[in-house]
């Protein structure tokens, strides 16, 4: 009897250790401790003991039940502390976290839109360095030596022949030295001014340029781009106007204003757009093209005037500063 004792111990002990879940405790519990348990039945055995055998062994038996019975109530407790532990972690009661999402930045969005509609006027996308050489900003473009622009006022010169390029236009100059026409493209890009900072100005801005090169362009088709740009951006009603002006780069030129009325009903007025004009032949030759055979035309928007008459945006420095309440909006 006492070596049966010690076996079912053991066997008690060792099935305790495999179990994972309330119901194979419940089964286990049911096959030692229930009423036909393994356990239970030695009580039964126990009766048909000589008296002096009984005393040592019922003392056994006693111990076997009541620890059984305690490691069986410790392995449950347990269980059930395992799974309400699990829940702990999650309080279902907390409001979730909210995902911000981001938008793309106002100049971004009109850069894209305003590549959508050249792209569907046939004109393909290139892009130029914001550092450039004074030789392609300038020189190339037909600048004479002495003219203003070159003042070291507006131009963040970098060191005698390299500086933050001041326009798009040097990346016509790239394109045309590097491809043979027929060409059609627009060059957008960050441009740099050194000019006093204000509500119209700042020293860092985005052009598009526009060129396209062939044999037969005229100024009139210039119009219908620009035109058809204009009314394709702010819609069919939108008030325009070419005024005679002069670049180096272009002859003739034009400066092309847009109507605007203020939101708040105050009087309204032109406010200019763009520059453009038919590609000086000049250029063209410096460029390695012949300007007996090709013509062209050619523009330059500013990206944050162009957004700002759209959006009724009166400051150009808001687009820089990086407010969230001011970007937002859009
Ligand atoms: N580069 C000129 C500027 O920054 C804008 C411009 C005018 C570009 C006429 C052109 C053009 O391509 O034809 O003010």
């Amino acid at each position: 009897m006492h070596q049966i004792i010690n076996e079912i111990r053991e066997s008690f002990d060792n099935d305790l250790k495999i179990v994972t879940s309330a119901e194979q405790l419940e089964n286990l519990r049911i096959a030692y401790l229930g009423r036909k348990g393994k356990i239970s039945q030695l009580f039964e055995d126990f009766k048909n003991l000589p008296n002096e055998e009984k005393r040592t062994v019922g003392k056994e038996l006693n111990i076997l039940k009541t620890t059984s019975q305690n490691k069986f109530d410790e392995m449950k407790e347990k269980l059930s502390e395992g799974s309400s532990n699990g829940n702990a972690d999650i309080d279902l009661t907390l409001p979730g976290r909210k995902v911000e999402v981001g938008t793309k930045h106002i100049l971004t969005q009109t850069l894209e839109e305003m590549r959508d509609i050249f792209r569907g006027l046939g004109f393909s996308v290139h892009e130029g360095p914001e550092l450039e050489s004074d030789h392609l900003n300038f020189e190339m473009l037909n600048f004479p030596a002495d003219h203003p622009a070159r003042d070291m006022q507006d131009t963040f010169f970098v060191n005698k022949d390299f500086l933050l390029r001041t326009h798009t236009s040097p990346v016509q100059i790239r394109l045309m030295s590097n491809q043979k026409p027929p060409l059609r493209a627009i060059m957008p890009g960050k441009v740099y001014r050194n000019e006093a900072i204000s509500a119209k100005s700042y020293c860092l801005f985005h052009q598009v340029e526009g060129l396209y090169i062939d044999t037969d362009v005229t100024f009139a088709e210039l119009k219908g781009t620009i035109v058809s740009f204009a009314q394709q951006f702010y819609g069919k009603d939108v008030k325009y106007r070419f005024r005679p002006s002069f670049f180096p780069f272009t002859e003739p030129s034009a400066e092309v204003d847009i109507w605007w009325e203020p939101a708040n009903g105050k009087e309204g007025r032109w406010l200019e757009i763009l520059g453009c004009g038919m590609v000086d032949p000049n250029v063209l030759e410096n460029c390695g093209i012949d300007s007996e055979k090709y013509v062209g035309y050619a523009f330059g928007m500013g990206v944050e005037r162009i957004a700002m008459l759209k959006y009724g945006v009166s400051d150009i420095r808001t687009f820089f500063d990086n407010d969230k309440r001011f970007l937002k909006q859009f």
